[in-house]
C-alpha cells in the first residue's frame, strides 16, 4: 500500500512539499484553514508541474497523475492515515504547539510528525506531544521542487529511527537530507542570515548600491541570487523574524538585525510577495 504523506499549510512551501511528494509516487493529504487557500495551492501546483511538461520532462497524462494524489481538506482529521506529516504553518510558536498537539491525538501511534519550521525549536515541538521520539524538523529550501537539501533538525528527543525514516524519505522524495542538532536557526539559517543582514547593513552604510552588493556576491562567489534578491525572494518580515531568533537564541549581539530591514518590515515592504522590497516588482 502506499504511503500517505500529510502536509499541513498550503503556501509556498507547503504547497511545494505535496507536489515533490506526490510526483515522488506518494498519495497526498493537504490541508489549510480555508478552501480558498487549498485551491490556490493546487493552481501553483499546476503551474509549477506546466513547466516540466513545456521541457517535455513530463507528460500531461502524468503531471494529471501527480495531481490526482493530491486530495486536499480544510479538516486536520483528514491527516489520521498518513505515515508522515509534515507541518508548514505560519512561524508562530503557538500556533505550531497547538498543532503539534491536535496531530498527535489525531495520527497513529506511528507517525513521524516533522515540522518545516525555518528557527522554531524542534525539542519545543516534541514537548507539546506525547511522543517527542518521533518530532522531527524537515526544514525544505525554496523553490521546493527545485533545492535539493532537506535540513533534518533532531530534537532532544528525536530517536535515532525516527531520523532514519525520515532520511529515507528524503531520499525518496529526490532530496539529500543532512542533519543537525536542535539550535537557533540550525546551520542553514545561522549562516545564511548574517550573510543577508550584512549586506543590508552595506546598502544601509551606503557602501555600494543594491545592484553592486548582489552583483559582487553573484560574479564573485558565484552565488545564484545576490543577498538582498534573496531577502526579497525569502520575505523580509522572515529574514527579520529568523534574524531575532538567532538574537534571542544565541544572546550574541553580532545577530541584531539592520536598522533597515526593520524599516522595510514597518512599511510593509516585505519583498517579492509584496512587490516590493529591496527592489520593485511588477504585479
Ligand atoms: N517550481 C518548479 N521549478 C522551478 C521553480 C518552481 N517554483 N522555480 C524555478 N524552477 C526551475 C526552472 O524551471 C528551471 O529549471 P531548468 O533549469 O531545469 O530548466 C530552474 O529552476 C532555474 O529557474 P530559472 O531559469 O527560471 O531561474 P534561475 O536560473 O534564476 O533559478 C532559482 C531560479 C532556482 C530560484 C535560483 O535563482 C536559486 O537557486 N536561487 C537561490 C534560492 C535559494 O537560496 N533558496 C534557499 C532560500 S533559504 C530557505 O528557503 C530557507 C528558509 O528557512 C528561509
Amino acid at each position: 500500500m502506499t504511503e500517505t504523506i500529510g502536509v499541513v499549510g498550503s503556501g509556498t512551501m507547503g504547497n511545494g512539499i505535496a507536489q515533490v511528494a506526490a510526483r515522488a509516487g506518494f498519495d497526498v493529504v493537504m490541508c489549510d484553514l480555508k478552501d480558498e487557500f487549498l485551491q490556490r495551492a493546487l493552481k501553483s501546483i499546476d503551474k509549477s508541474l506546466q513547466r516540466d511538461v513545456d521541457k517535455e520532462r513530463l507528460t500531461t497524462e502524468e503531471k494529471q497523475q501527480v495531481v490526482g494524489r493530491i486530495k486536499s481538506s480544510t479538516d486536520v482529521s483528514a491527516l489520521k492515515d498518513a505515515a508522515f506529516v509534515i507541518e508548514a504553518v505560519s512561524e508562530s510558536l503557538e500556533i505550531k504547539t497547538n498543532l503539534f498537539n491536535q496531530l498527535d491525538t489525531i495520527t497513529q501511534r506511528e507517525a513521524i510528525l516533522a515540522s518545516n519550521t525555518s528557527s522554531i525549536s524542534i525539542t519545543r515541538l516534541g514537548a507539546a506531544t506525547t511522543r517527542p521520539d518521533k518530532v522531527i524538523g524537515m526544514h525544505f529550501m525554496n523553490p521546493v521542487p527545485v533545492m535539493k537539501l532537506v535540513e533534518v533538525i533532531r530534537g532532544i528527543a528525536t530517536s535515532d529511527e525516527t531520523y532514519e525514516r525520515v532520511r529515507s524519505l528524503s531520499e525518496k522524495l529526490g532530496k539529500t537530507a543532512l542533519d543537525c542538532n536542535d539550535s537557533p536557526g540550525f546551520v542553514s539559517n545561522r549562516v545564511l542570515m548574517p550573510m543577508i543582514n550584512e549586506a543590508v547593513f552595506t546598502l544601509y552604510e551606503g557602501v555600494a548600491t543594491r545592484e553592486s552588493i548582489d552583483g559582487i556576491m553573484k560574479l564573485g562567489m558565484n552565488h545564484p541570487m545576490g543577498p538582498l534578491q534573496l531577502a526579497d525572494f525569502i520575505g523580509l518580515d522572515v529574514c527579520l523574524a529568523i534574524l531575532n531568533v538567532l538574537y534571542d537564541g544565541l544572546g550574541d549581539p553580532k545577530y541584531r538585525a539592520c536598522p533597515l530591514l526593520k524599516r522595510y518590515v514597518d512599511a510593509g515592504w516585505l519583498g517579492r510577495k509584496s512587490g516590493r522590497g529591496f527592489y520593485e516588482y511588477a504585479g
